[in-house]
């Protein structure tokens, strides 16, 4: 990390001063990046990103989804689509990121990030300097962005948490699932990321008991790494949600009854109500973070 670190300091240096100007200004406005992520995977998070993002919406939250798994692509087979052009697209064909932006229901956006997350390290300054722009733009008129990552401690999806604000760290009450979430804070507090931390207790039995759970990772966190992870929330086990992704149907449209849907809800409640405002420019910095940090250059 301490070599990533100094491979990040150089290529800071080797950026225009325009290009290092537009990244490092900022200004003061209210949007935030939150990575979803988890050390394990299967736990949740891309379902949690949509619902949480349309939760955000139909609360008056103008709400981005950057689909950030460079594996699969997770958001749109929850939505039931293809999407014609991803972040690759901006990146090798010039197109901007509202070309490839994709309507959502209750218009939500997402951006399909696919392969050409992983080039942004390999750009030129003038064209990393537009893909920034881009999400400055967007940013503009937007509240949240929510980047549903891989799982894993891969040196490419940590970059994506340490380049945000925020990262909700799913997990379920399985061993495997604990084990993997405190191996995740572990690299994260390893790379000395500033990110604020905030785990999930996903598909728990009651909200009581996955609060109860979720403390027991917190506290070994404090004991062992001396790490403050805050408790975002319990989601509880909930057969709806498990229908409405066969369905391809979001849980909150769906089902919004239901428990898990309203257990969503009610952290979207607290994500409008509890973290405070951000300085303007957070999506740029977050791009640029990533640029800076995707550790073996291009990959395809
Ligand atoms: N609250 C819940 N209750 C019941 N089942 C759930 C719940 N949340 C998620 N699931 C189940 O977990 C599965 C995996 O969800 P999802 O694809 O969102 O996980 P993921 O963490 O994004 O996976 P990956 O690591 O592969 O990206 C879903 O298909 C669903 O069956
Ligand atoms: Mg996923």
């Amino acid at each position: 990390m301490a070599e990533q670190a100094e491979q990040l300091r150089q290529w800071i240096k080797s950026q225009s001063i325009q290009a290092q100007r537009e990244v490092l200004e900022s200004r003061i406005k209210g949007s935030r990046v939150v990575a979803i992520t988890s050390g394990k995977g299967g736990v949740g998070k891309s379902h949690i990103a949509l619902n949480l993002a349309l939760a955000l919406q139909q609360r008056g939250q103008r709400t981005v989804i950057l689909d950030a798994d460079l594996g699969l692509a997770n958001i749109n087979i929850l939505l039931g689509y293809e999407p014609s052009y991803t972040l690759w697209d901006v990146v090798q064909k010039h197109l901007s990121i509202r070309d490839v932006l994709q309507k959502g229901p209750l218009g939500i956006r997402i951006i399909p990030g696919a392969s050409g997350i992983s080039r942004l390290a390999s750009l030129d300054a003038e064209e990393i300097s537009g893909i920034i722009k881009g999400f400055q733009d967007l940013e503009s008129e937007c509240d949240w962005l929510l980047v549903d990552t891989a799982a894993g401690i891969a040196p490419g999806v940590l970059s994506f948490v340490l380049a945000a604000d925020e990262a909700l760290i799913v997990t379920n009450p399985e061993p495997p699932a604990l084990a993997d979430a405190y191996g995740l804070i572990k690299s994260i507090w390893q790379a000395q990321g500033r990110v604020s931390l905030q785990l999930i207790m996903n598909r728990s039995a009651s909200v009581k008991s996955g609060e109860e759970m979720g403390m027991r990772v917190i506290n070994l966190t404090r004991k062992m790494l001396n790490q403050n992870v805050g408790f975002f929330g319990a989601i509880r086990e909930d057969s709806h949600a498990v229908q409405a992704i066969a369905r391809q149907t979001p849980l909150v449209l769906l089902y919004p009854a239901s428990p898990a849907a309203q257990d969503i809800g009610d952290m979207a409640d607290r994500m409008i109500h509890r973290i405070k405002p951000a300085k303007r420019g957070r999506w740029e910095q977050f791009i640029y973070r990533i640029g800076m940090m995707w550790p073996s250059g291009p990959k395809s």
